[in-house]
């Protein structure tokens, strides 16, 4: 194996755009690599990734359901993977020890903030979900300026663990599910349920979109055309899916394992197709 070798871990994962983004931001510079997808069991997970290293693999991306996993079989993490306490990037150190990173939640802010130009200061931020990716993005919403952070989840302790990790109470804080058609509206909502990957659509009130509201998805195609539909019929001034997440996301590991920073609207333009 080369010393330019990179993959992506998930299962499923042989619908991953990632080769794409990569051989897209490799062409940028003039690198040559190879990038493929590894679709790895959970329980063959930690032998799949060891494996791919041990055999000279340079860097990985990993994604659902792996991204906890990622975290714990790493040597060293970076801030923001212990915040979450999973990882989507790993980097292989001058020593052959991994690193787990985590940069879903700024790929996200900076594809709210810079793509779309949206301000998040002062917004009141509504988080559906507290699983692995509305771990991933909490903490970033928070250090983006939004005023408060909401989090809901289907099943609750998830949200009051995430609330109690963050340990903001004046800004972090829980609601019931079954309180959502009572908790007012917000200025940001984002969807961090895998509701829509799996298949089932939320059953959201649109009482809960203010006025001025960004609605994110951070499921891309099909799997976040129910929120956004939802969104829209709501009245969102913004409805965004998360395919420039994912290339910001991606970005963020490319520079990691080439020092150098690419140029990500080429690339999701070219994902986008002829609607960009
Ligand atoms: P991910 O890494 O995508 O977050 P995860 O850690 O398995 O995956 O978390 C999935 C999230 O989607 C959870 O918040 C889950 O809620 P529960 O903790 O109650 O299971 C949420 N979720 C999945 N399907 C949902 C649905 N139909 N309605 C509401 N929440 C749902």
């Amino acid at each position: 194996m080369s010393s330019t070798s990179f993959a992506v871990f998930g299962h499923p994962i042989s619908h991953s755009l990632s080769p794409r983004i990569h051989q897209a931001f490799a062409q940028q510079f003039g690198i040559e690599l190879t990038y493929r997808t590894i679709d790895a069991a959970p329980e063959d997970f930690d032998t799949a990734v060891r494996r791919f290293f041990d055999d000279g693999g340079h860097g990985a991306n990993v994604t659902l359901p792996h991204k906890a996993a990622a975290f714990a079989l790493a040597d060293e993490r970076s801030d923001a993977a212990h915040r979450s306490g999973t990882a989507n990037v790993l980097t292989r150190l001058p020593d052959g020890r991994l690193a787990a990173h985590n940069t879903d939640g700024a790929g996200m802010v900076r594809d709210m903030t810079e793509r779309h130009g949206v301000d998040l200061r002062g917004h009141n931020t509504l988080l559906l979900g507290a699983g692995g990716a509305g771990q991933g993005v909490a903490w970033r919403l928070l250090d983006a300026g939004v005023d408060t952070l909401t989090i809901v989840n289907r099943s609750p302790q998830a949200a009051d663990v995430l609330a109690d990790a963050i340990g903001e109470p004046g800004r972090a804080h829980t609601r019931y599910w079954a309180d959502l058609d009572d908790i007012g509206s917000y200025d940001l909502i984002v969807n961090a349920t895998s509701a829509g990957v799996l298949g089932a659509s939320l059953q959201l009130p649109f009482s809960l979109v203010g006025s001025r509201a960004l609605c994110y998805d951070l499921s891309y195609g099909n799997a976040a055309q129910s929120f956004l539909a939802w969104a829209k019929t709501a009245g969102a001034r913004y409805a965004f899916d998360g395919l420039g997440m994912l290339v910001e996301t991606a970005a963020d590991a490319f520079e990691l394992w080439h020092d150098k920073r690419p140029d990500t609207d080429p690339v999701y333009r070219m994902l986008r197709g002829p609607d960009a």
